[in-house]
């Protein structure tokens, strides 16, 4: 059966593109069904039909709080099975977070632990890193401290700056973004007790995206 999949984005949207084009392809079995954004002019709002658009300012409310439950109030009403924030730059709030806790994926461009929150390129080039890449992770309250389901890994190329590091890598997360959501709306991953599960079995360190765009165990 087609998945639900809500994707929070603020703004290119180009992870939410290759989402798209995957399920053109047949290579996902899902559909979007709703595109939320905290900036009305997202270009990721462009990429759905406007039935499916949500955007507010959070400025138009008291607080965090406030915005954090309309937008959960308008996710709910998708119905999605699973809510992805793909380049969603806000910090989610707890009640949002427990709301749609074991559903809601976050991709980030960094080997996490590595890196949380901003500038992920340049601080992956000011340790002088050898490898650079990105995580799907659960979302937990902590930013980007959810556990990690799947990473792609890069070299890092002697005379890479951060915007030549960040285009080569954002292939690769569309990539990864694809095969985790592949996973989720197969029914094969799970959170239970704050740990990833692939097929009922504990991930004890995220899967690993290979060449061919699979993901693999790190110890197959
Ligand atoms: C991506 O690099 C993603 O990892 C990060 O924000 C960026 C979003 O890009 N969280 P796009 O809007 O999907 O093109």
């Amino acid at each position: 059966m087609s998945r639900r999949i809500a994707v929070l984005a603020s703004g290119r949207g180009s992870n939410l593109q290759a989402i798209l084009e995957a399920i053109a392809a047949g290579a996902l079995d899902a559909e979007i069904v709703g595109v939320f954004s905290d900036r009305a002019d997202a270009a990721a709002l462009d990429k759905v039909p406007e039935a499916l658009r949500w955007s507010a300012s959070p400025r138009a409310w008291p607080d965090r709080a406030a915005f954090d439950a309309a937008l959960a109030d308008a996710v709910a009403a998708a119905r999605p099975d699973w809510i992805v924030c793909a380049g969603y730059m806000r910090i989610l709030g707890e009640a949002f977070i427990a709301r749609f806790e074991g559903r809601l994926l976050n991709i980030h461009p960094s080997l996490l632990p590595k890196y949380r929150g901003l500038h992920t390129h340049q601080r992956a080039l000011d340790a002088g890193d050898a490898e650079h890449g990105a995580s799907v992770h659960f979302v937990v309250p902590e930013l980007d401290a959810g556990t990690v389901i799947a990473q792609a890994r890069i070299p890092v190329l002697a005379g890479d700056d951060a915007a030549a590091l960040a285009a080569r890598l954002l292939p690769r997360e569309h990539a990864l973004l694809v095969a985790t959501l592949r996973l989720a709306t197969a029914g094969r991953l799970a959170e239970r007790d704050g740990k990833a599960h692939l097929d009922d079995q504990p991930l004890f360190s995220p899967l690993s995206l290979d060449s061919t765009g699979d993901l693999t165990r790190p110890d197959d």
